[in-house]
């Protein structure tokens, strides 16, 4: 058996240590790739290296990789199981794989270790919230915030469960807390202009959304919902809004969307499947506003190629973890579908044109990349058709409702044939289904079964 020799594993040691302050400095400063490889070169080095696999670990977390996380952490657990901090992390991970037990089971040996782990009983809490145990979460958060009355993560998710609970008004003074520890929290201003809005007092939000630009000019959310406040609507969220919106949202997605019994793309699959028939992979398919992939399993089987487009970056990356798409953009969606005419047999949209109001461009820009014939199906969401109601509202919450005469309308006349829409609804808020129309728009007729598809798009 060779024995470590001392003066291989001094240079060893120092270039592991290299490459880790390497790793740490580009993970700092959201260089993903380049912490991957310093952390990478690290473990080849010392593939045991608590803080090299905890690192790792961590980054494979933060970009979607739960699987990989796991495996990462639980090694960085067993070379170093006496660090709460590792417990605690590998928790976070395994939640991110829905293995809640699992998760909860970490965080009470990383309480074990440390009793008073902030973090751990933050988490903790968390996970009773997710579970729908609003009160005992209540509890917990008060008795963390007893002992730490100013880590204001958990005082805003503290504010989030009133809210979830119906109690706006205390939500309200949870979040003004917050803010005196921390003027400047984004999460906490959001939060407490949505409050405002659940109390029914619009115009302290809009105070409090002018307060934030003032503060922060360059901030694209504040901006789009002074927008809606002020009836100045623009035609559509700015892509700056998308962007930085959905970047921040990317990491709970899924999580959050499943809680809200969100339907979208479940509706969406079924409604194509009524127009496509039986599965069979031979449709050139655009996704479009495909965010992490939620539609991917249920368009992917009529597909010959699948492909996605997005503006945020973050959704993206969760969705190339999804084995259902061949090609990914990271663009604006009107402008790619400009730039790909006669490419699709299908464009499918769930819960991404409830971010437009005017959808003149996208109805034309859609119906010119189908190629001939096809289907454009998507989802928006409603509001009534009382006489005099525009054709589109921008509401407090940053979204957009529309019209269903509207709707037809503006496909009529960029072209379709046909317009179908059903009353749906998409998912849960505050405890109301959000209510919205599917829409099917048929251009042309597509070949009966048997025709055999043509080159693939995108
Ligand atoms: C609520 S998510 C829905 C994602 C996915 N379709 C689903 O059902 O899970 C809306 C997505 O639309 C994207 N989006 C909104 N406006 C867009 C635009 N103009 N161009 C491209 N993507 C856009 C957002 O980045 C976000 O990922």
């Amino acid at each position: 058996m060779p024995t470590a020799q001392p003066s291989t594993a001094v240079p060893a040691a120092t270039s592991a240590q290299a490459w880790l302050a390497r790793g740490m400095a580009a993970h700092q400063q959201g260089q993903a790739d380049e912490a991957r490889q310093a952390y990478q070169a690290l473990l080849a080095i010392a593939p045991d290296h608590p803080d090299g696999l905890h690192l790792l670990g961590m980054l494979e977390a933060q970009f979607g990789d739960g699987d990989q996380a796991v495996t990462l952490l639980s090694r960085a657990v067993a070379q170093n199981p006496l660090e709460p901090m590792f417990h605690n992390n590998l928790g976070n991970a395994l939640l991110q794989l829905g293995r809640e037990d699992e998760a909860d089971a970490c965080y009470q040996r990383s309480l074990a270790l440390d009793p008073k782990r902030y973090d751990a009983l933050n988490n903790r809490a968390l996970l009773m919230a997710r579970r729908q145990r609003l009160r005992e979460a209540e509890a917990a958060f008060l008795q963390l915030l007893e002992i730490a009355p100013g880590f204001v993560e958990a005082r805003q998710n503290l504010a989030l469960v009133c809210m979830r609970l119906g109690r706006p008004h205390e939500a309200l003074a949870h979040c003004m807390r917050g803010l005196v520890t921390q003027p400047g929290a984004r999460g906490l201003r959001e939060l407490l202009a949505r409050a405002y809005m659940h109390c029914e007092m619009p115009d302290k939000a809009l105070e409090v959304y002018r307060a934030w630009l003032e503060h922060d000019p360059d901030d694209p959310v504040p901006r789009h919902h002074i927008g809606a406040l002020e009836g100045a609507v623009p035609e559509r969220a700015s892509d700056a809004y998308i962007e930085t919106t959905f970047d921040s949202f990317a990491g709970s997605f899924d999580q959050t969307l499943g809680r809200l019994d969100y339907r979208a793309p479940a509706v969406l699959g079924a409604a194509v499947r009524a127009r496509l028939g039986e599965p069979q992979p031979r449709w050139r398919v655009l996704d479009a506003g495909c965010g992490t992939g939620l539609c991917g399993e249920h368009l992917a089987p009529h597909a010959a190629r699948l492909v996605g487009v997005d503006l945020s970056r973050g959704m993206l990356e969760r969705a190339a973890k999804r084995p259902h798409y061949q090609a990914l953009h990271q663009r604006e969606l009107v402008e790619f579908l400009r730039a790909h005419p006669r490419s699709f047999d299908l464009i499918a949209s769930a819960d991404t044109l409830i971010y437009f109001g005017a959808l003149q461009d996208f109805a034309q820009a859609a119906h010119a990349a189908l190629d001939g014939a096809g289907w454009l199906v998507f989802t928006v969401e409603a509001h009534d058709e009382a006489e005099g109601a525009p054709e589109y509202r921008l509401h407090a919450h940053g979204r957009y409702s529309h019209r269903r005469d509207y709707l037809q309308r503006v496909l009529l006349e960029a072209g379709f044939d046909e317009v179908q829409t059903e009353a749906e609804w998409w998912r849960h808020e505050m405890r109301e289904q959000v209510q919205g129309w599917l829409v099917a728009a048929r251009r042309g007729r597509l070949p009966a079964a048997d025709t055999a598809t043509t080159a693939a798009a995108g």
